[in-house]
């Protein structure tokens, strides 16, 4: 019989240790082990995936490995396919992150109901299968090769599987799935950390491609995910502002792909809506020009993306000026207002200064510099920048502008746009071709000639 025995585990980073302790000596975190009761294992009956393939690893040469199926599958949903790469890829294990509530279920639900001549499973164990209708009928679609089940014992599922062989399975959610092997209660970190290894190892051995999905809340605790993150092929986080429609898509990890790609959504009435012309949402539409906002020509992956960027200059009320920014590193906006001060006079160490990228969407991309000065130059003159200007380019520490790469996208998704005249470094004079624009291109050395371009 087996014999049980506990274990703490850090629940933010899944470190084990045999006694509590306060600190985590792998992440840092305080107060995260919590103890855990573990069963040991008994020899195990193989799991259902085991049984069917009949595979037994051996070493092979390397030359000798087929490559399998590169194939991947199209999920019907192209922002989807765009974040994982090109397409599902058979037998990969895919982790799709989020805040509760902000629609991951809605997510993979309308994917399921659009993946078209394909088996699905859907495994729920936080809803009902009513629950779950009512959502497909919010969502107007339906798919007879959609299977919902509604079921957290692992054994349970794969006799499932064994029956139904899905061609993909999602499991909403991981946090909910307990497995008979360990005794723990479901949502620890050591059932977690099982359920994901028994679904890994049916993925991998029938190449059905897993899709898990992971709540993750504000605080790290009761995280999870964190520590499956190792364990599967690819993790997506999906996020945004709940007061903003938008959700993005991003990938955090990817065996297949890139990782910088971005899946632009829109939380509908009617369930989400896929946004594959960015530009025209993040651009606030007005009529008449405005102090403190500037454009910035971006790329996210392979997509250019125009957003919108807002700064308020005022006096600082209190002593020390207050600096905030929503959606860009504040880090890098006092590093900014630092080269501004001391290349360009002003004198933003008594101004209180806020910036905001529209949309709700964060961006790291440093071409987006040159806008952000521009907004803040704007908002402290209170003069307008007029809206058919946009600007590409990275603010060195000496006041420079740097060129950046893929300059040639940029100016032509902006040009595309209608946008008159685009902001670009002077170093970047050899990769534009001036003539294949109706745009106008303004090239700039050092913030000096932007204040001269801009205000002058
Ligand atoms: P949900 O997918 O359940 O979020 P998660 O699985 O990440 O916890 O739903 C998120 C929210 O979306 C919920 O508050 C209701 C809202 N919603 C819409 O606005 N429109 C819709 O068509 C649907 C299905 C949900
Ligand atoms: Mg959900």
């Amino acid at each position: 019989m087996a014999k049980a025995h506990s274990v703490f585990f850090c629940q933010n980073c899944g470190a084990q240790s045999p006694k509590w302790i306060g600190r985590c000596p792998a992440c840092g975190e305080w107060n995260t082990y919590l103890e855990e009761f573990i069963k040991k294992e008994t020899p195990r009956e193989s799991s259902m995936g085991e049984i069917k393939a009949g595979k037994k690893y051996v070493p092979v040469s390397i030359d000798k490995i087929s490559k399998g199926i590169e194939e991947r599958m199209d999920t019907g949903t192209a922002e989807l396919n765009r974040v994982l790469g090109g397409g599902l890829v058979p037998g990969s294990l895919v982790l799709i992150g989020g805040e509760p509530g902000i629609g991951k279920s809605t997510l993979m639900l309308q994917v399921a109901l659009r993946f078209k001549k394909r088996k699905i499973l859907y495994v729920t164990g936080e809803e009902s299968d009513q629950q779950i209708k009512m959502r497909a009928d919010r969502i107007g679609a339906s798919n007879p090769e959609c299977m919902i089940l509604t079921e957290t014992n692992t054994q349970n599922i794969f006799r499932f599987l064994e029956q139904i062989e899905p061609d993909v399975l999602v499991i909403d959610s991981i946090q909910t799935l307990y497995t008979e092997r360990i005794d723990s209660s479901p949502g620890s970190i050591s059932q977690i950390r099982e359920c994901a290894a028994e679904l890994q190892r049916y993925a991998k051995l029938t190449d059905t491609p897993v899709i898990l999905i992971g709540h993750i809340t504000k605080d790290g605790m009761l995280a999870g995910p964190k520590v499956l993150e190792h364990m599967v092929d690819t993790v997506l986080q999906f996020e945004g502002d709940r007061h903003y429609g938008f959700r993005i898509l991003r990938s955090v990890k990817n065996r297949f792909g890139s990782t910088s790609e971005l899946g632009i959504f829109e939380m509908t009435d009617k369930g989400l809506r896929e946004i594959s012309n960015p530009s025209e949402i993040l651009i606030s539409q007005r009529d008449e020009d405005v102090s403190g906002v500037a454009i910035a020509a971006t790329i996210e992956g392979q997509r250019p993306m125009l957003v919108e960027t807002q700064a308020l200059v005022g006096s600082a009320a209190y002593g020390t000026p207050q600096r905030s920014a929503t959606g860009f590193d504040v880090k890098r906006l006092n590093m900014l207002l630092a080269v501004l001060e001391k290349r360009a006079g002003f004198k933003l160490g008594i101004k209180d200064v806020f910036l905001n990228i529209a949309g709700g969407i964060r961006v790291d991309d440093p071409a987006i510099d040159l806008a952000i000065i521009s907004s803040v130059m704007s908002s402290n003159a209170d003069i307008p920048i007029p809206q058919h200007y946009c600007f590409a380019g990275e603010v060195g520490l000496s006041g420079e502008i740097r060129a950046v790469n893929r300059i040639e996208q940029r100016v032509a998704e902006a040009d595309k746009l209608g946008f008159e005249k685009v902001f670009v470094s002077t170093y970047a004079r050899k990769s534009i071709d001036k003539k294949k624009y109706k745009a106008e291109i303004v090239f700039v050395r050092k913030i000096e000639d932007l204040i001269k371009a801009l205000f002058a």
